[in-house]
């Protein structure tokens, strides 16, 4: 969703921060825009539309002089994504600026107030509102870090806000709640971002604000305050994932550089967490006594996230023998779940800072239950506030469409559920040494699926012009249909549904006309035979079926299904990691034919910090 950065040093601040803006890129956004200082002045550029055009409007920025600067990507929240919508936004006579990420709820009640006050509005911004609550404080004391504290304290929502102001141009103040900002040190400057991958470049040393923090950048120093405007001190942390993570290298997208890089993520974040065959997982101080007292377990995420938990919901009752539910965090939080000591809920995020899942988290914690993390951004909220977190060992993640996050996730949830079915002794030796065994080779089998590249890239071909596809699968191949199903949608903008294979006579079946194309998974190999007496119904009333199989599975399918993809066998558990590989192929083929922006899908932002 939105991005910050800010800069101040002995650079002209205006083409760092088009840079660092352009790194923001993949979280998605709908305009753009800059503030620099100078000689106690504020210039300020903002457009509608991508980056690129704020660099054609300031020539790289050249035409904005200045070393001290803010600059901001915006999704759309409050308002139309418009050039007057966009940040940086000023406050009534234009001595502060500010950029937001976040909502501010309680904004029309601030509006009303500042008004009484004498401020004027140009835009239907939430951020407006923010300036202008800071100038109004600080037309009272003349102290800019106090005015940001006192202003803190009247807005609730969610924030992270740089801010500049004319009378102080050499200080880039900043502060934030519920949203993710970081201030880094570089040589000769200091930065501000919402992501690190904004300033990598210039930097990997980073200070990590918590809630209510301010922090006071200038040239040469900066220092944090309490929200209290106590001074504290805080400790700096090292960003050690290489710069080319963040960079397409030599792919056309980073969906495709992504989806390549699945193998070798799956092995950076199981590898060492198997030793001697076992599966250990260190970073959980949890008790056996306390898997074994459980007696649900909640899977919660949004989208893709939600999907693995679809996928993780048969494989932990089927090995660990707990009841489980995977449920959309966005419907958990009002769903009055039913929560206590022996309830575990396992939130899973990329960003660590989706809006919904963060609720859900708290929730649960409020009402008793105990919270694992799968996350992949180390330090986001999810990873800080659960009881326990498990890291994916994804590496940045740029394509606002999901594919190493899903499998890294994924193969998390074989552990947990390999770790509960051990403690619990649920499964027998043979089966969890098989499974462990297998998991260990799943890198490479997953390479073999990839390398078939091509021929996933012929079958997209005969079917990129369809307006509707369905999908179907029971079980496993049900969870990981939901998945390939999103993926076509989201990034090709073809209309898609995903169905539990059984499901179909029950309605969905009246959809089905001449030449609908019907994708089956049947990897699942205790009920291909199922799958495939769905696959033969729909295929009377015309459907054609691309089938994706296993190499076993082959035989069986040849005589109902059009076209056949194979993945290579393994255990039933695993299928998901191997079966979502020529899906997310398949959408991006189909997306590339189409023509379509693939990863910055429209309307799409990477990280939702918005209910
Ligand atoms: C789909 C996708 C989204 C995210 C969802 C949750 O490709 O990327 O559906 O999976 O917004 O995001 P995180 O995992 O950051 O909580």
């Amino acid at each position: 969703m939105c991005g910050i950065v800010g800069y101040i040093g002995d650079e002209q601040a205006a083409p760092i921060l088009l840079e660092g803006l352009k790194r923001l890129e993949y979280r998605g956004y709908d305009s753009a825009g800059v503030v620099v200082a100078r000689g106690g002045k504020l210039t300020l550029t903002k457009t509608r539309g991508y980056v690129e055009n704020l660099v054609a409007a300031t020539d790289g920025g050249l035409r904005l002089p200045g070393t001290v600067g803010l600059g901001h990507t915006r999704w759309a929240t409050h308002g139309q994504p418009t050039d007057e919508n966009a940040h940086p936004h000023v406050s009534d006579g234009g001595k502060i600026a500010v950029v937001h990420n976040g909502i501010i709820e309680n904004y029309a009640k601030l509006r009303e107030f500042l008004r009484s006050k004498g401020y004027h509005f140009q835009s239907e911004t939430d951020t407006e509102v923010a300036v202008n609550l800071i100038a109004f404080f600080y037309a009272e004391s003349g102290d800019l870090k106090l005015a940001v504290a006192q202003a803190a304290r009247r807005m609730e929502g969610s924030y992270a806000l740089g801010i500049l102001c004319e009378d102080c141009p050499d200080t880039l103040i900043a502060t934030k709640k519920e949203a993710p900002l970081v201030v880094a040190v570089a040589e000769g400057a200091n930065f501000l971002a919402s992501d690190v991958a904004a300033i990598l470049e210039y930097t990997r040393e980073v200070y990590r604000l918590q809630d209510d923090e301010i922090a006071v950048l200038t040239r040469d120093k900066i220092e944090f305050f309490t929200g209290e405007l106590d001074p504290i001190t805080k400790s700096l942390e090292h960003i050690d994932w290489d710069i080319s993570a963040a960079e397409k290298g030599g792919y056309e997208h980073f969906m495709l550089k992504e989806i390549a890089e699945q193998p070798e993520s799956v092995r950076k974040t199981v590898f060492p967490r198997i030793r001697y065959g076992r599966v250990v997982l260190d970073e959980l101080d949890i008790s056996d006594e306390y898997i074994k007292s459980l007696t649900h377990i909640y899977l919660v995420g949004c989208g893709t996230a939600f999907y693995v938990g679809a996928a993780a919901k048969y494989n932990l009752e089927k090995l660990a023998r707990i009841p489980t539910e995977a449920i959309m965090a966005s419907e958990f939080r009002y769903s009055a779940p039913i929560l206590g000591a022996t309830t575990l809920v396992i939130c899973i995020s990329q960003s660590g800072t989706t809006a919904d899942t963060i609720a859900a988290m708290r929730e649960a914690k409020a009402r008793g239950a105990r919270v694992l993390s799968i996350v992949n951004v180390v330090g986001s909220v999810i990873a800080e506030e659960s009881d326990w977190t498990l890291y994916t060992w994804a590496g940045p993640e740029i394509c606002v469409a999901s594919t190493k996050a899903y499998s890294t996730q994924l193969a998390l949830t074989y552990l947990v559920a390999l770790r509960f079915a051990e403690a619990r002794g649920a499964l027998d030796a043979a089966e969890y040494d098989a499974i462990v065994a297998l998991l260990q080779v799943l890198p490479d089998r997953m390479e073999t699926v990839l390398q078939n590249r091509e021929q996933i890239q012929y079958v997209s071909s005969l079917f990129f012009n369809r307006e509707d596809i369905f999908f179907i699968g029971r079980n496993i191949d049900y969870a990981v249909s939901l998945e390939g199903s999103l993926k076509l949608k989201e990034i090709s903008y073809i209309h898609s549904e995903a169905y539990a294979a059984g499901e179909l006579k029950h309605g969905p079946i009246a959809l089905i006309e001449d030449g609908t194309l019907v994708i089956t998974v049947a990897a699942y190999n205790k009920l291909i035979d199922k799958t495939i007496s769905n696959a033969v119904e729909v295929k009377s009333r015309g459907a054609i079926i691309l089938a994706l199989t296993t190499d076993n599975g082959k035989a069986a399918l040849s005589g109902v299904a059009d076209e056949i993809i194979t993945i290579p066998d393994t255990h039933d558990v695993l299928l998901p990691s191997l079966a979502v590989l020529p899906l997310q192929l398949f959408a991006y083929y189909v997306a590339l034919a189409r023509g379509r922006e693939i990863d910055k899908p429209r309307n799409l932002a990477k990280s939702v910090t918005v209910e």
